[in-house]
């Protein structure tokens, strides 16, 4: 049952939520898209959590991707054991990188004065990149060879559900840890819509176009005023 739920029904619900509510809210109002920037309220963990969880994951993320688009390639490649050794430790400090991103994130998002402008979505979504973070890194060091066996558990079970004919047997047999990771993955497609994530899906285009936001005070007097109306709001 829970198994069905996991691997069946929650994806495609992910699906369906991630491409009907995300062009709805396109063409509603672009305006709300982007999260009101708190670069200005504190800047010094943004970057320490920022840059850190996104190396760590945007690589592993391409790693997973690179695994499902060609399994026979990387299951080749993986036949050499000195290479699983290196690309298992590439992976995993990645994943760790990731891991101490994600928890700085969350402790910026806990204290000061940005807690205070933190609602209950940008809390799921940082919730949901830690598990991501922790139950990887998890599978990476307890559940031994993951980039080998993905490719005949995961990758298969995927494309099951790309060709509507899911098959759950390829994963119901792998341990809890990956199936609260894939919960939290297709979790993550569900919120998308509805949160901070959907940036994603413009970052890498606009990133290159316009170079980000940078908010600067124009005076002291005016950082104090502009921290003391967001403390009263
Ligand atoms: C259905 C989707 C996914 C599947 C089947 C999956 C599967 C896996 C597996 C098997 C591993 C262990 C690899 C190893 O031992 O080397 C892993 C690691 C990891 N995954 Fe995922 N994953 C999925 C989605 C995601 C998503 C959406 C994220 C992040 C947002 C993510 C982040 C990570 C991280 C950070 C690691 C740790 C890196 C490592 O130690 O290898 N995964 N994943």
């Amino acid at each position: 049952m829970l198994d069905t739920l996991i691997f069946v029904v929650l994806p495609y619900a992910a699906i369906a939520l991630a491409l009907f509510v995300t062009p709805y809210r396109y063409f509603k109002n672009r305006l709300d898209w982007s999260a009101f920037s708190t670069q200005f309220l504190e800047r010094r963990k943004l970057y320490w959590g920022s840059i850190p969880w996104h190396y760590g994951v945007v690589i592993v993320l391409a790693g997973h991707l690179i695994g499902f688009l060609f399994p026979s390639a990387v299951q080749s490649a993986l036949s050499n054991f000195s290479m699983l050794i290196v690309l298992e430790s590439i992976a995993l400090a990645l994943g760790l990188l990731a891991l101490v991103g994600s928890v700085i994130l969350l402790i910026r998002r806990a204290s000061g004065i940005v807690r205070a402008v933190t609602s209950y979505s940008d809390w799921i979504v940082l919730l949901l990149v830690l598990n991501q973070a922790i139950t990887g890194v998890y599978m990476g060091v307890f559940a031994r060879w993951g980039m080998e066996w993905y490719l005949y558990t995961a990758v298969p079970w995927l494309y099951s559900l790309l060709t509507l004919n899911p098959q759950i047997g390829y994963v119901s047999e792998l341990p809890l840890v990956f199936k609260l990771h894939v919960a939290g993955a297709f979790l993550i497609l569900a919120v998308l819509p509805f949160t901070k994530f959907v940036h994603f899906l413009f970052l890498p285009l606009d990133f290159l176009k316009d170079p980000p936001l940078l908010y600067r005070w124009a005076s002291r007097k005016e950082k104090k005023v502009a921290i003391e109306e967001t403390k009263r709001s």
